[in-house]
């Protein structure tokens, strides 16, 4: 069947009349009937899927994914997403959307999301074209930042200047836009000693790291430049690569070796909770 009736999936007078439901001074002008959708993700994903509409528009996708038991990710760059896709969002969590497919799939509420504010960019370039540190990106959010990229919790201390986050009891993480001189990590490593590891993310260093064998130290641009991909045209998501989610503290081997004979980066280790976890909040 290619013919898909109005009686069948809807019409967008239907849709209005949805999205009027959680926003009626200002309906979105392109809605699309709750139960279009249905028919393409029953047609196209099975529980538990994971679905992507990366241009959310007033959120029709995400509700309808979320009442039919799969997992989403919606992406929107207009101010309806706080107008329209959250308070949406919100009432299909609490139970609250009374229209659209709810009765049809016995939808009663439950589940939750996570929701991200696209940060600028932390690399730019410099008026000769060499990647640097973006200048809007203050000491903390460069910290948090690294942390993120690093697989490090932002927890900084406010007792140990060098202590921006962890990895594990023994494995921190610090961030900083200095130069470090050979005396400088030098006392760095006594201070972290031998039962603890220390990534160090600078602009520059001076020594052959190989002497501190607690420290491992990382120059940021270059870092943030080798985790992630930049310069290309085509962003086209593998799905087949999806990243996997992290293992549990429960199925984690115990590590019994001391903190600086372990992997120093904080890599294979639990990270901050990921996208892709089961357990939200919104
Ligand atoms: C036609 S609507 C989407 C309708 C929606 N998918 C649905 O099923 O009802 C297109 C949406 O994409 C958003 N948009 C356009 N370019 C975008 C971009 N680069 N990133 C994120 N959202 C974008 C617009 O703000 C608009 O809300």
């Amino acid at each position: 069947m290619t013919i898909w009736l109005h009686s069948e999936v809807g019409h967008n007078q239907d849709a209005k009349k949805e999205v009027k439901a959680f926003n009626s001074e200002d309906v979105f002008t392109t809605p699309k009937p709750e139960r279009l959708l249905e028919r393409i993700l029953i047609l196209a994903t099975n529980p538990g899927d994971l679905v992507l509409d990366s241009f959310l528009g007033s959120g029709t996708t995400a509700a309808v994914a979320h009442k039919m038991g799969r997992r989403w990710i919606g992406i929107e760059l207009g101010e309806h997403c706080h107008t329209h896709c959250i308070p949406r969002l919100r009432k299909v969590i609490d139970g609250e959307d009374p229209g659209g497919i709810t009765k049809a799939v016995g939808w009663k509420g439950g589940g939750g999301f996570r929701y991200y504010r696209l940060g600028p960019s932390l690399i730019v370039k410099d008026e000769w074209g060499n990647p640097i540190i973006n200048p809007e990106f203050n000491a903390a959010m460069l910290a948090e930042a690294m942390c993120k990229l690093e697989g490090f919790r932002y927890a900084p201390s406010e007792d140990i200047y060098w202590i921006h986050g962890k990895s594990t009891e023994t494995d921190f993480i610090y961030v900083t836009t200095q130069f470090m001189s050979k005396q400088m990590l030098a006392r760095l490593s006594d201070e972290v000693g031998s039962e603890r590891s220390l990534l160090i993310c600078c602009s520059a260093f001076r020594c052959d790291p190989s002497q501190f064998p607690n420290l491992t130290i990382k120059k940021i641009p270059k870092a943030v430049l080798q985790k992630c991909e930049w310069g290309h045209d085509d962003y086209s998501l593998e799905v087949k690569n999806l990243p996997a989610a992290p293992p549990t503290l429960e199925q984690e081997e115990p590590d019994d070796r001391p903190a600086n004979s372990r992997r120093k980066s904080g890599k294979g280790k639990p990270r901050q909770a990921s996208l892709f976890d089961m357990g939200g909040d919104q």
